[in-house]
């Protein structure tokens, strides 16, 4: 979904991550990491936002594939947990193979434990789990057992190297494709991917794609290019907060 705090204020993709229909609640599960992120962060309880619109985007394929691995990477667990939820209630065997930097940044291993068949931990530092990146754990995963599906979440880096050990097993991969979004309904060409040498859009045709066929080098090239304004737009904020923030509440 895509989602604006404020008049004025950008559009943000975001994943659902969890609902609850009878209550009419939805849950967001978000990393501070820019500006509005950051603001989203700071809201109180009893805050609204201005709007969200959603679910945006392709189902994702949901049946019983038979034993499915689920990779989550950093905030990228947050999706992960909701879609092995769901291969659960459709009868998979799920793996489940989460990792961050350090067990700090390790979100919701309590839950994927609960949910999965089998959780395996990876951490770069090995504060927790195992020393070392999720498709260390995922080339043994599949050297062990057969599998019939990779689900990949996360940095644009870990889900092409999760692509990569699934081909060399001869499994397919589906990865989630996190590209800059603007508008999110296919007009602003800002999420153009490539997949199989066609283009696509993956606020509309995505964002979940069959991994083998992404062009990932452009993707990581797409996402930086406004690198220098996001970092503007931050430091904007921040010294907005020091200067006037405490004293006139000012955003
Ligand atoms: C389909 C999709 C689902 C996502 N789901 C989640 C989620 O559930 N939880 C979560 O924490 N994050 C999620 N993200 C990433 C989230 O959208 C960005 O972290 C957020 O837009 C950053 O905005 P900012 O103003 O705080 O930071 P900025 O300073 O604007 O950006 C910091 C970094 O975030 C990325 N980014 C910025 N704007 C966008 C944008 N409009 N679209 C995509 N990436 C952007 C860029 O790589 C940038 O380098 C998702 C992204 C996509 C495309
Ligand atoms: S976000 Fe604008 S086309 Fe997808």
């Amino acid at each position: 979904m895509i989602i604006r705090l404020k008049e004025g204020g950008e559009r943000i993709p975001l994943t659902i991550s969890g609902s609850d229909p009878k209550k009419g609640l939805i849950t967001i599960i978000f990393q501070e990491i820019g500006k509005t992120t950051i603001e989203l962060g700071r809201m109180e309880e009893g805050e609204s936002i201005l709007n969200l619109v959603g679910p945006l985007g392709m189902p994702a394929e949901l049946k019983n594939f038979g034993t499915v691995v689920c990779v989550g990477g950093g905030v990228g667990i947050a999706p992960i947990l909701y879609r092995v939820k769901a291969l659960k209630s459709v009868g998979n065997r799920v793996i489940s193979i989460i990792g961050a930097r350090n067990k700090d940044l390790l979100i919701l291993h309590n839950e994927m434990k609960e949910l999965s068949d089998e959780l395996h931990i990876a951490t770069d530092d090995g504060t927790l789990g195992r020393k070392g990146f999720v498709t260390d754990v995922l080339d043994e995963v599949l050297a062990e057992n057969r599998v019939d599906l990779i689900i990949a979440i996360g940095p644009v880096v870990m889900m092409r190297a999760v692509t990569g050990v699934g081909s060399a097993h001869g499994v397919r991969t589906v990865v989630s494709l996190n590209p800059i979004m603007v508008d999110g309904t296919g007009m602003c060409g800002s999420c153009r991917v490539t997949v199989g040498k066609k283009v696509r859009f993956a606020c509309v045709d995505g964002p979940e794609f069959d991994g083998e066929f992404v062009d990932f080098d452009e993707l990581l090239q797409r996402n930086r290019r406004y690198l220098k304004e996001e970092a503007a737009s931050l430091m904007v904020m921040r010294a907005g907060r020091c200067t006037c923030f405490e004293e006139t509440g000012c955003e």
